[in-house]
């Protein structure tokens, strides 16, 4: 069966994309708009195809001779993601019907429409009515709520809140009902998804026990070990709860927001087809995932995080190259009597909770700075202790390059005012560190002008720091 991956890079996709390259009876073809942001094993052993769903010709090649789709798209980060996520949905089913493909399967949000449904729910239940439009294509719509798992953005705020608040006064959404369910439950019926006898179109509703998100702050800190109160106030603000969740927890603000309009209406479950055409996939319990989240994390078995996805094509972020930089500040050192491998793994170290070397009280008040703008800050942390992946997030850097023992390239998502980046080098005998900065009109200099005395303390130390840590390594 030739089986066609979007949205690969995904919080979804990256954990199907690791079940469906082991199945035997499943011919790969993988749909991403970075072939940069794939690992070299996806790259050698699967047929890619590049481009995004606004490209009806990309769409063509990549849709065509295939058997069953996989739409997991969305663009929430973008202000008019409502009109883009129809549009996209309408041009994938266009060409999928005319490529003679049998079935799409698509996962969408748990919900119904009413006056308090949410922009971004409603968005989700228009892609899967435009999806579920031909009369040729068959789709597969599963829905699922809130999902528990590491690096979920529902499960990522709900543990950041709950263990960095021992009293939390909590807004009315709290007592809003939901059905979560386990990120492996999810996989498990996408999957099964693809080997479905049925032959007409479905909405497949997934999710645990009922619980309100009070229970589940509960449960999270039963999982946790953790004693919380949790103290009710009668009014929900919708902007208040999203600054308090970009302060507390690694979402930004627009992501925050969006969440938490979505909590004023109940996301259970609205029928049994998951009982009667997955009888055989039982979701395991609320506390159970948890458990297994958090076992991930401290495992460092992380597969992907919710910040995983770029947001954006490749060619709207990178609109500067490096090379424009305007402002460098280079510094060397001779690492001949080095050994160069321990060098790369203290540079690999970088950010989250191993901290930046040095002057990590700066770096964390440039987080708050940025969290105060609506930033991401230095929540997001890191995915694993050591190891770095291309395109993945880090505090609030990205990973734009990383070739093993010679450069890692980050790239700067905290608000600034214009493109920067932080590049580690190793050539030859020396170490070179680079921090390039391509200013955005006046406000962009001043910027750099401003932070010359703590990029002087920072930069300086850093260098001399990684040789250190290198040591004991
Ligand atoms: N994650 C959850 O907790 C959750 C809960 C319930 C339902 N769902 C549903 O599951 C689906 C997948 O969600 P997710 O969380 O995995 O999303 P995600 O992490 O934000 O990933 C979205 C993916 O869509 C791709 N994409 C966006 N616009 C595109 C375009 N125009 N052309 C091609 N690719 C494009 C992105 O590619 P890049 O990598 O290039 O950015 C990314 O891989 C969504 O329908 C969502 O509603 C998710």
């Amino acid at each position: 069966m030739k089986v066609l991956l979007t949205g690969a890079n995904g919080y979804i996709g990256r954990r199907l994309k690791n079940i469906l390259k082991n199945q035997k009876d499943v011919e790969l073809r993988i749909f991403v708009r970075n072939k940069k942001s794939l690992s070299k094993e996806i790259l050698e052993h699967f047929e890619i195809f590049e481009g995004d769903t606004f490209d009806k010709d990309a769409l063509k090649k990549a849709l065509c001779g295939v058997d069953t789709a996989y739409y997991l798209i969305h663009s929430l980060n973008k202000e008019n993601y409502k009109e883009l996520d129809k549009l996209s949905a309408q041009n994938f089913i266009d060409i999928a019907d005319e490529c003679g493909v049998k079935r799409v399967i698509y996962l969408g949000g748990l919900g119904v429409k009413n006056s308090d449904t949410s922009k971004h729910l409603l968005s989700r239940i228009e892609t899967g009515e435009v999806l579920s439009s031909s009369k040729n294509v068959q789709t597969i719509w599963v829905r699922a709520g809130v999902i528990i798992g590491s690096g979920s953005a529902s499960f990522e705020i709900i543990r950041n809140l709950v263990e960095k608040l021992p009293f939390m006064i909590t807004p009315r959404w709290v007592d809003t009902y939901a059905q979560p369910i386990a990120v492996d439950d999810v996989i498990n019926y996408l999957v099964s998804s693809l080997h479905l006898e049925y032959d007409k179109n479905l909405i497949v509703d997934i999710g645990s026990s009922k619980m309100s998100y009070r229970d589940m702050m509960l449960h999270t800190a039963t999982a946790l070990g953790l004693k919380r109160y949790l103290i009710p106030v009668p009014f929900m603000s919708i902007n208040l709860s999203s600054y308090w969740l970009n302060l507390f927890t690694p979402v930004p603000f627009s992501v925050a927001k969006a969440l938490i309009e979505g909590l004023k209406s109940e996301v259970t479950i609205q029928n049994d087809n998951a009982k009667i055409y997955f009888a055989d996939i039982i979701p395991i319990s609320y506390i159970d995932a948890v458990r297994k989240a958090v076992q991930e994390i401290q495992q460092h078995q992380v597969i992907s995080r919710w910040s995983d996805a770029e947001g954006s094509s490749w060619d709207d972020i990178h609109t500067k190259e490096i090379n424009d930089a305007i402002f460098v500040d280079r510094k060397e050192s001779d690492i001949s009597s080095y050994d160069k491998d321990k060098i790369f793994k203290a540079i690999k170290s970088i950010g989250g909770e191993n901290g930046w070397f040095d002057y990590d009280f700066l770096w964390e008040i440039r987080g708050i700075v940025d969290k105060a703008l609506g930033g991401a800050g230095l929540n997001r942390g890191r995915r694993d202790d050591c190891d770095l992946r291309l395109g993945e997030c880090l505090d609030f850097w990205r990973v734009e390059d990383i070739k093993e023992g010679e450069r890692l390239l980050l790239f700067a998502q905290m608000k600034v005012p214009g493109s920067a980046w932080l590049e580690f080098k190793i050539d030859g005998d020396k170490l070179i560190q680079s921090a390039y900065f391509y200013p955005k009109g006046i406000w962009g200099r001043i910027y750099w002008y401003i932070f010359i005395p703590m990029h002087y303390l920072i930069f300086n130390n850093m260098i001399k720091s990684i040789l250190k840590n290198s040591l004991k390594i």
